[in-house]
């Protein structure tokens, strides 16, 4: 179910036609917004949807005919910004953009298409995901712009926290697939400050100080520089006067291009962003202060900085300014087709500058694992190499594989029991296998057995043995499973990453997922294959306090393949038979506990 709010060519509307009032009560934590469906017994309140079209004009592009970056976050923020004020009923304001990647130069004469949605509200926050997409009006062809995440925080008049009402995402699997995914992107969001923060430690302590490039002659970062004010009037706020995030974020642009440009003596191109992050409030009246410089440059990208730090009328003479919002945006030199061009290289001034300098190396580190790691294409080696200060987004990408593949269309019942379902997916290029069981076990129970994978052993034949062989956090953990031999040949052994997550909120799943990476303490081991494994691991959705269901998948690969061909044939029961001693194993230890 989903309700939809168009808005063209800047027809900004704020709430929903139809929406019907929302009523704040007060609860020890804050007011609890009741959605209008929810509110009225009828079921929770629609997924809140919201698109915007607009026909790029001359006003909207800069002296080449290209959208400019800054009008385009404007629009998607007052998009999403819509999207979640249709949902929580009250005004809400950005507390954060996720890093955005711009594949696509819009140019004038083009129309944007924008569609925002929220894809999941949590307590006082929502995710709302924004898709932007370009349509050439001449031929028609429709291209991918960029996806971006949102998170908006209501805020009322003064100064109380609103809890929001979940979304109901009962509709389309993509639904709710976007809903589980949201609270894994939820925790990389709110881990980034500290990943980054580790690394650069890291690197600080690594001897020999950062590598230059070694051409001359160097230029400063310090002449990049650039230092722009802007007075908020009420055409860049709400109706309660707090200052748009887009537009903040447009200016933020602005600044950066010019300091891109200094460097680079051309017009540089935006191509991302990493996160921006609202850390405090601004109001009409406020005079925002930009101030944006190369941090670093490399081949051929350059990362500016910018910080916006607000002053309202009597801190502008005296006080100390609030800082809003930092951000860092890469620029290339590149447009459209045309030839690519280097940066020149930079060198740093004073110990700002090198920090800045260094913290620019690493943000890259960063952003180029996060592609590789969070991007799906089952393509190239089935491994990922461990690493703990990828922990994140290993986890993520674990985490957010098996819940795709748990939302997948297509499951047939191979064969069903009064206790088990086995069910297979079959694709173009892939088969994926999903068991499931009913356990008369508290779901915790039967999640903390499950997650120490030393204990399969006990009721999965196909595990000879199972070491620990990295304890990263409660969360992630690393194993050594070792498989007997089938049909005569060697046995295989695989090194898994497990990642495990209890439920954000009543509803959702306990979530174990395991995936194969690559260990240099642990090389392939003398009379075993070694095998991998792309994406498994379990789902269990509690029923009552006493019982749960578990569903068991996995996404065959060679290696495994093996020890599930029997079962997929039809010629063996193992996979039932190992289904029903996994349901005695969990539900054996329950009537333990109890005696
Ligand atoms: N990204 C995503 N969500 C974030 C976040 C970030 N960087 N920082 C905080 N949040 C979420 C928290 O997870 C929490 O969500 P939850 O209640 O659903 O669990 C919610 O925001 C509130 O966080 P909390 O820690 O209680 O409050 P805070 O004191 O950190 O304030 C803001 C967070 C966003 C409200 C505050 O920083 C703010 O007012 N920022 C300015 C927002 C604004 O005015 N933007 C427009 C342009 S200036
Ligand atoms: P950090 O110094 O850790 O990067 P800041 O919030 O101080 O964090 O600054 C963010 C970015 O803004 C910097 O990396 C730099 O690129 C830019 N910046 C900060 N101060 C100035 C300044 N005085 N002039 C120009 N650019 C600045």
């Amino acid at each position: 179910m989903s309700r939809e709010l168009s808005c063209c060519n800047g027809a900004a509307a704020s709430g929903g036609p139809g929406r019907s009032r929302q009523v704040q009560e007060e609860s020890p934590s804050g007011p609890v917004l009741n959605g209008n469906a929810e509110g009225s017994g009828v079921g929770g309140p629609a997924t809140a949807e919201v698109q915007m079209c607009q026909l790029v004009l001359p006003c909207h592009a800069n002296h080449q005919g290209e959208l400019d970056a800054g009008q385009l976050l404007k629009w998607m923020d007052i998009t999403a910004c819509l999207a979640a004020e249709r949902h929580a009923g009250i005004p809400c304001v950005t507390a954060s953009m996720d890093d955005i990647q711009f594949e696509e130069t819009v140019r004038v004469g083009q129309v944007i298409n924008i569609k925002a949605k929220v894809n999941r509200a949590f307590n006082t926050s929502m995710e709302v995901g924004i898709r932007v997409s370009v349509q050439d009006v001449l031929s028609g062809v429709l291209k991918m712009v960029c996806v971006a995440f949102s998170t908006f925080v209501g805020k009322p008049v003064g100064a109380q926290k609103v809890h929001l009402s979940p979304v109901d995402f009962s509709g389309s699997v993509e639904e709710q697939l976007e809903h589980s995914l949201a609270s894994e992107r939820r925790r990389l969001r709110l881990y980034n400050e500290q990943a980054f923060n580790n690394l650069l430690q890291d690197y600080l302590t690594l001897k020999g100080g950062p590598h230059k490039r070694n051409s001359t002659p160097l230029r400063s970062t310090e002449t990049t520089k650039v230092e722009s004010i802007e007075l908020v009037l009420p055409p860049h706020a709400n109706h309660h006067g707090n200052t748009f995030g887009g537009q903040i974020m447009a200016w933020m642009e602005n600044a950066a291009t010019v300091a891109a440009s200094r460097l680079c003596g051309t017009y540089p191109t935006l191509r991302s962003v990493d996160m921006f992050k609202f850390r405090g409030p601004s109001t009409v009246g406020d005079r925002l202060v930009f101030k944006a410089m190369v941090n670093n440059a490399f081949q051929s990208s350059v990362e500016v900085g910018v910080r916006v730090e607000a002053y309202n009328c009597e801190e502008w003479t005296w006080g100390t300014p609030r800082h809003i919002n930092s951000a860092f945006l890469i620029y290339h030199m590149t447009s459209g087709k045309g030839p690519s061009q280097t940066f020149p290289d930079v060198t740093f001034t004073g110990k700002d500058g090198e920090r800045r300098y260094l913290a620019a190396i690493v943000r890259k580190r960063i952003r180029m694992a996060r592609k590789h790691i969070l991007s799906y294409k089952d393509e190239g080696p089935l491994s990922v190499p461990w690493d703990k200060s990828n922990q994140v987004y290993l986890g993520y990408n674990n985490v957010a594989a098996l819940t795709v593949l748990a939302g997948k269309h297509g499951w047939e019942a191979s064969s069903t029991h009064d206790k088990i379902g086995i069910f297979v997916n079959e694709e173009q290029d892939s088969l994926s296998m999903k068991v499931e069981m009913e356990v008369h076990a508290p779901a915790f129970h039967v999640f903390s057995q499950l997650s120490d994978l030393r204990l399969r052993p006990q009721w999965d034949k196909h595990y000879l043995k199972c070491e620990e062989v990295e304890h990263a956090d409660e969360e992630e953990r690393v194993y050594h499973v070792k498989c007997p031999s089938v049909n005569g040949g060697r046995g295989r052994d695989f090194v898994l990453l497990l990642s495990k997550r209890q439920p954000c909120k009543d509803g959702d799943p306990y979530v174990i997922a395991l995936r194969s990476v690559t260990m240099a303490t642990v090389p392939p081991q003398e009379g075993y294959t070694r095998s991998e494994a792309q994406c498994a691991g379990f789902l269990i959705h509690r029923k009552w306090h006493t019982s749960c269901k578990v569903s068991y998948y996995n996404q065959v690969t060679s290696g495994v393949l093996p020890y599930v061909a029997g079962s997929l044939a039809g010629w063996s029961k193992s996979m039932e038979e190992t289904a029903l001693s996994c349901v005695a194993f969990l539900e054996k230890d329950v009537l333990k506990t109890a005696l």
